[in-house]
C-alpha cells in the first residue's frame, strides 16, 4: 500500500496482511490484520515501529515514497513484539538511525531478540519527552499491555496517540479509518482482539484509562498498530469499549462448548441450551471441532456462563476439549458462571475433570454435574434441559437483568 498522510508530515506506512489467519501462532483472524506502523517528517525523521518480519519489503518501498531509509534519525519501538519489531534488526541497517527510544522493560529486554549491543538504544523514562523538531514525542510506559515493554508514543502538538497492540483490531482492508466502515463490525473486532490478546490483563486496563484520563491529554487521533485508526469522536469510542471490554460486565448469554464422539455429550449439550432458550437467555452452542478455541473465547468473553461437556476418554476428557479449555482459562476469564456434563462408557471421569477446569477458572458452579453411560435417556436429558432453566435463574441473577 501506499503511504496516507494521517496529519500535516505523518505518515501512515504500514503493511496490510490480507491472508494472516493465525494471529501470533494461537488465534484466528478470519480477516486478516495489518501491521500499522508511521513516518514523522520534521526535523528529525521518526519512524514509530515497524512491521512483521516477511513484509520488509513493502514496509520499505512504502517509507520510500518519502524519503529514504538512511535519512531516518529516530526510530521509536513501542513494542517488541515481532509482529511490530520484526524487521527492525534490517531497519537499523539501512537507517543507522541516532537513538532508538524504547521503554525500561523494552531496555531489559531489547537484546534478547537482537544482537543489540552496539545499537543506539536509549530507554526512556514514563513521561519522558523528546523534540523532534516543531513536535514533541512523550513516552508513557504501558507496561503488561500486553507485554513487559509495551509503551505509548503521544505527540501533542497533533494531539495524536500511538498504542501499539491497544484499541487494535484483527481487519485486512483498504480503508485506513474507523469511520469508513460499519462502528459495530469495528466493535466486534476490537472484542475479539481483546478477547484473545487483553483479558488477563484488563486490571492494567483500566488503571492506564484512569490514569489517562487523570493526565487529560487532548488526543483526537488514535493509532493502533493492528487494524483502523481512530479519528475525531471515535477516539472517545475506542475508550469507552476498552473500558467496557476491562470491565468484562456479562451478558444474558451462555456460552456451551463441547467435544463428543457418539453424539451422546452433543445431545446433552443441546438439551442444556434448551433450558436456557426457554427461559430468554442467548447462546452460542460451539463444538470445538467446528470453532476455533480463540472464537470460542470470543464468545465467552461476554457471556455470563459457560457450560463445558466432554465424554470420558482413556480416563480423561477429549483432547480437542482440553486445548479448547487449556486456552480459555489462560485468558483468566472472570465472573463466570459454569456447569459441566459428558457421557462415559465405563470409566465415567469426565465431569469431574470438566468441574475441576470449572474450579480453576473461579466459575460460579451450579449442580449438577450430570454424566449418562453411553447415552442419554429422556430423564436424562430432561435433567440437562433443567439444569439450562436453572443456569438461566443464576445469570439473571447475576446480570440483574
Ligand atoms: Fe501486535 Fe503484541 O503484538
Amino acid at each position: 500500500m501506499r503511504p496516507v498522510e494521517i496529519k500535516e508530515g505523518v505518515h501512515w506506512i504500514g503493511v496490510v496482511d490480507w491472508n494472516c489467519r493465525n494471529f501470533h501462532g494461537y488465534a484466528r483472524s478470519a480477516n486478516g490484520t495489518t501491521y500499522n506502523a508511521f513516518y514523522i517528517e520534521d526535523e528529525k525523521k521518526v519512524l514509530v515501529d515497524t512491521v512483521s518480519k516477511g513484509s520488509e519489503s513493502q514496509f520499505i518501498c512504502s517509507l520510500s515514497h518519502l524519503t529514504k531509509p538512511e535519512e531516518i534519525d529516530y526510530i521509536v519501538v513501542n513494542h517488541l513484539e515481532p509482529d511490530h519489531a520484526g524487521c527492525l534488526e534490517k531497519m537499523v541497517e539501512l537507517c543507522k538511525p541516532e537513538k532508538i527510544f524504547v521503554s525500561v522493560m523494552g531496555g531489559k529486554n531489547i537484546a534478547t531478540f537482537f544482537d543489540s549491543k552496539d545499537w543506539p538504544v536509549h530507554v526512556v523514562k514514563p513521561g519522558e519527552e523528546v523534540s523532534i523538531g516543531k513536535r514533541t514525542l512523550r513516552f508513557y510506559e504501558t507496561r503488561m499491555l500486553h507485554w513487559p515493554d509495551n509503551m505509548f508514543t503521544f505527540c501533542p502538538e497533533d494531539k495524536l496517540l500511538f498504542t501499539s497492540d491497544a484499541f487494535g483490531q484483527n481487519i485486512a482492508a483498504s480503508e485506513r479509518w474507523v469511520d469508513e466502515m460499519s462502528k459495530e463490525m469495528v466493535a466486534d473486532h476490537m472484542q475479539q482482539y481483546y478477547a484473545n490478546i487483553i483479558t488477563p490483563y484488563s486490571s492494567k486496563v483500566i488503571k492506564t484509562l484512569e490514569t489517562f484520563a487523570g493526565l487529560n491529554l487532548d488526543v483526537d487521533m488514535i493509532c493502533p498498530d493492528h487494524g483502523l485508526m481512530f479519528r475525531g469522536e471515535d477516539c472517545a469510542f475506542a475508550l469507552e469499549k476498552y473500558m467496557e471490554f476491562a470491565k468484562q460486565e456479562p451478558k444474558n448469554k451462555a456460552t456451551l462448548f463441547y467435544d463428543t464422539m457418539w453424539s451422546s455429550t452433543e445431545s446433552m449439550i443441546n438439551a442444556v441450551a434448551s433450558g436456557l432458550v426457554s427461559e430468554g437467555i442467548s447462546v452460542k452452542v460451539m463444538s470445538v471441532k467446528a470453532n476455533h478455541h480463540s472464537d470460542i473465547m470470543s464468545e465467552v468473553f461476554d457471556s455470563a456462563a459457560i457450560v463445558i461437556g466432554s465424554p470420558t476418554h482413556n480416563n480423561g476428557i477429549l483432547p480437542g476439549m482440553a486445548d479448547a479449555l487449556t486456552y480459555v482459562k489462560g485468558l483468566r476469564p472472570q465472573n463466570k458462571i459454569g456447569a459441566a456434563v459428558g457421557s462415559f462408557g465405563w470409566s465415567g471421569e469426565c465431569v469431574k475433570i470438566l468441574n475441576e477446569w470449572l474450579e480453576k477458572m473461579s466459575c460460579d458452579i451450579i449442580e449438577p454435574q450430570i454424566k449418562a453411560k453411553n447415552r442419554p435417556d429422556h430423564d436424562t436429558l430432561k435433567e440437562c434441559f433443567q439444569l439450562g432453566v436453572s443456569i438461566a435463574a443464576a445469570i439473571k441473577e447475576k446480570t440483574g437483568k
